[in-house]
């Protein structure tokens, strides 16, 4: 590889403006674009309007601009085989394969993963077949139970009916009604398990991994952690749930044998892999995996990298993560997520958002996630707008100074929870 990089980064929301702005840290970038990217990923680079699960325009952006890499963020042009497209073409990418990326993309494979290789998780069945489905669900009888579309659904392919009526009529969305469209065709229902969530990030290049510090999200829409789950209305790192015994744990028990387990299956993980962990009473147990950087976990998590991002990705890709120096400040760092009035149902769009640079001059970082530019004025465009963050000795003092630096901030009915780590 060359001493300084060219790089794609593909996507844009705020996990790409996270990754944007550790990009532009590295000693070894020569120059940065994105596509599609947002109204702040635009400040950092030039951003080309080719969408992320547009393959082959990738490709041929990716060769007219002749950069040396492409960073692949998003989970659905990884499931389509993007980095092996421009591998095929000579290009590095960063990221899994399709074949690697099944562990997100399907359910059935990554439950069938853990179940060959013991890895903790909830038990399971997999039904193809609405009527054996319902008639599994009404033998066994027990609530709360959890059913999962087998494919992508944006995160919510996730339904957790609390009794039989409420099965009855998840199954008819998933599975009859195609809510999720084919994703509902398989469906996994499985054990309901308790306990608080983590999310913990690692670097992996096939047979060796680093994790990065554990994060929490807050998925619920609403304050007192009700409504429905969204992508996460924030995010923050070091969680005081995951100790050092239960690290140790999930090294032994879930995330070396995870990546034992792909490269034995022939699909070897290179990139980041997510793994969304619950801790449980009986000791941690994976919810889900995911083949990339969470949003809005990353804008929690990579503020606190301190060693050079674009080395380890190059470590990532040439199998030496072993040799690579990774290191993270033992800092606390929060994103407060700023969302469109409606989120996670449908939103408003194109409304101006003021006060970013009275944010910033507090201190805070702010990502945009769904935000356009339109004639010089940013506006609002989707449902998470905004990630506010920062980064401080402890999560109360990170708390206060994301909502102060949050308070400049006003777009029309804008929202977020106002009750963010005052619970973890
Ligand atoms: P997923 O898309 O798999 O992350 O699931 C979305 C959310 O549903 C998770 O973050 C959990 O809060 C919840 N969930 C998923 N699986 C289970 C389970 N087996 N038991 C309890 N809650 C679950
Ligand atoms: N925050 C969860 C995800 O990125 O899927």
């Amino acid at each position: 590889m060359k001493e300084k990089l060219s790089v794609l980064l593909v996507g844009g929301g705020g996990r790409e403006h996270a990754i944007a702005t550790a990009l532009k840290k590295s000693a070894r970038l020569a120059r940065l674009i994105c596509a599609p990217g947002n109204a702040g990923i635009a400040q950092l680079c030039e951003c080309f309007p080719v969408s992320a699960t547009d393959i082959e325009g990738q490709v041929k952006l990716a060769k007219e601009q002749g950069v040396d890499l492409v960073f692949v963020a998003p989970d659905d042009p990884l499931v389509l085989g993007l980095c092996d497209r421009l591998r095929e073409e000579g290009i590095a990418a960063f990221g899994p394969s399709a074949a690697a990326a099944r562990i997100e993309g399907s359910k059935v494979f990554s439950k069938d993963l853990m179940k060959k290789y013991s890895i903790p998780t909830a038990s399971y069945e997999v039904f193809d077949d609405v009527f054996a489905a319902r008639a599994y669900l009404k033998a066994r009888g027990e609530y709360p139970i959890v059913l999962k579309a087998e494919g992508l659904a944006l995160g919510k392919g996730v339904l957790i009916p609390e009794n039989e009526e409420e099965a009855m009529d998840a199954l008819k969305e998933l599975m009859e009604d195609k809510k999720f469209g084919s994703a509902g065709n398989r469906i996994v229902i499985e054990e309901f398990l308790t306990g608080p969530e983590v999310s913990v990030l690692a670097f992996c290049d096939g047979k060796n991994y680093v994790t990065m510090p554990a994060a929490q999200d807050h998925k619920r829409a609403f304050e007192g952690n009700l409504g429905p789950n969204t992508g996460g209305m924030g995010a923050f790192c070091r969680t005081p749930n995951y100790t050092e015994e239960i690290e140790q744990i999930c090294h032994r028990e879930i995330f070396a044998p995870t990546v034992r387990a792909m490269a034995q299956e022939g699909c070897p993980f290179t990139g980041v892999l997510y793994f969304g962990l619950m801790l449980t009473p009986k000791g941690p147990r994976v919810i889900e995996y995911n083949a990339r950087f969470g949003d809005p976990e990353t804008q929690a998590v990579l503020p606190l990298l301190e060693s050079d991002f674009l080395e380890i990705l190059l470590a990532v890709n040439e199998g030496r993560l072993d040799e690579c120096d990774v290191r993270f400040s033992d800092k606390a760092a929060f994103c407060l997520v700023i969302a469109s009035g409606g989120y996670p149902g449908a939103v408003e769009k194109g409304f101006p958002i003021t006060g970013l640079d009275k944010a910033e001059e507090t201190g805070a970082t702010v990502y945009h996630a769904g935000t356009a530019n339109k004639d010089g004025t940013v506006v609002t465009s989707g449902g998470r707008v905004l990630g506010v963050v920062t980064v401080r000795d402890t999560l109360a003092e990170c708390r206060d100074a994301s909502y102060a630096a949050a308070s400049h901030i006003r777009f029309d009915k804008m929202r977020m929870r106002s009750d963010l780590l005052k619970d973890y």
